[in-house]
């Protein structure tokens, strides 16, 4: 199959980390007779340096144009103005909303020899195994804002909304994903305050229940939901949850990986082309060092083989070669314990490389 990939490096330590992923995308491609054909794209900081603009109309028509998109990371100190006009992350959500990609992926698993090089204890985060469904081209990121003066200064505001059919695409989404895994599924609001939850709750019992009865459901209040995922993280199997909580949820639930380097996202819409980054941003604090774990952003790549190229053996290579490589103790520094020694991005994604192509020979030779 020829796949075509729109490659959106970004600001930071975006283009290290894709580069490692395009590297990697090749090599499964040469073992499993595929061609990819990548185009570079801007979008962000660099996008706003030479265009005066975060997301160039070229950049959407190409993304659209491609069967997926790769993104590394917007934004950075350059950037971060807030009397700006313009900002990086403007890109990341104008793009979301042109590729109507409503549901943003967020797997949270916990390699066993990462179990103690986050700040949790070994015991609790050693079986998590969950998947954060975060909506993604609606609630309070997309609603009215404005600012206007009041007798104390100014006064500025951001609205959230969710319609039925929103929170209902995205509760379908949730449930048939939970289908293919534990089969529980926990959706996250805000419903003892915000009408725009109880809408989303009454919602999503509607829709489990009509369609998904099966399908073990329950609702949690967000900021218990908060507590619950430092406590009890290996309960979770799916969590479903609106924009904010979703950003917000997820960037804590990091945390038990071990190194927030690590996790991959998806971001998928009813058609058209993914787009895949890690959740990490662009971490301008170790930019151009070389030091950047690439690891999320390949399986990043990995799930852009799964979901929308349908290249499932593919993504099975990548993973099992990420695994492997964790499991010899290859270590950048955001992963290592005091005293473990490490590697680069690029040593990380030539080891990565390694073990797909030492699978691949193991797996044709048995
Ligand atoms: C994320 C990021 C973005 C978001 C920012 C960069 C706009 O935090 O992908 O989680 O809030 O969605
Ligand atoms: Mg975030």
């Amino acid at each position: 199959m020829n796949a075509k990939i729109t490659v959106l490096a970004g600001d930071g330590v975006g283009p290290e980390v894709v580069n490692e992923a395009c590297k990697v995308l090749e090599t499964v491609a040469n073992r499993f007779d595929h061609r990819i054909e990548f185009t570079d794209a801007m979008i962000g900081g660099g996008a706003i340096d030479k265009l005066g603009t975060p997301l160039p109309e070229e950049t959407i028509e190409i993304c659209k144009d491609s069967d997926a998109v790769l993104l590394g990371a917007v934004g950075g100190p350059k950037w971060d103005d807030p009397l700006a006009s313009v900002r990086p992350e403007q890109g990341l959500l104008g793009l979301r909303k042109a590729l109507g990609v409503f549901a943003n992926l967020r797997p949270v698993r916990v390699y066993p020899q990462l179990a103690k090089s986050g700040p949790l204890k070994e015991e609790l985060v050693a079986n998590v195994d969950m998947l954060v469904i975060r909506e993604l081209t609606g609630g309070i990121y997309f609603g009215d804002r404005g600012k206007k003066p009041d007798a104390t200064g100014e006064f500025a505001f951001d609205t959230m909304g969710y319609s039925t059919g929103e929170v209902e695409r995205i509760v379908r989404l949730a449930a048939n994903k939970a289908k293919g895994r534990r089969n529980k599924l926990t959706s996250v609001d805000k419903a003892n305050v915000l009408e725009v939850s109880r809408l989303w709750r009454s919602t999503a019992e509607r829709v489990m229940r009509d369609e998904f009865a099966d399908v073990g459901f329950e609702h949690g209040l967000v900021d218990a939901a908060a507590m619950h995922l430092i406590q009890r993280p290996a309960d979770f199997d799916v969590i479903v949850t609106g924009n904010l909580f979703g950003d917000i949820l997820t960037d804590e639930a990091s945390v038990l990986a071990g190194s927030m380097g690590l996790l991959p996202s998806a971001s998928l819409g009813d058609s058209g082309p993914g787009l895949y980054e890690p959740i990490h941003g662009s971490a301008p604090d170790i930019a151009g060092k070389g030091i950047a774990n690439p690891i999320g952003m390949i399986l990043s790549a990995a799930m852009l083989c799964r979901e929308s190229l349908g290249w499932h053996k593919e993504a099975e290579s990548i993973e099992a070669a990420v695994e492997q490589v964790v499991a010899e103790g290859v270590r950048t520094p955001d992963m290592a314990l005091a005293g473990e020694t490490t590697v680069g991005t690029i040593e990380m994604g030539r080891k990565i490389v390694l073990a797909i192509r030492e699978l691949a020979t193991s797996a044709s030779a048995a």
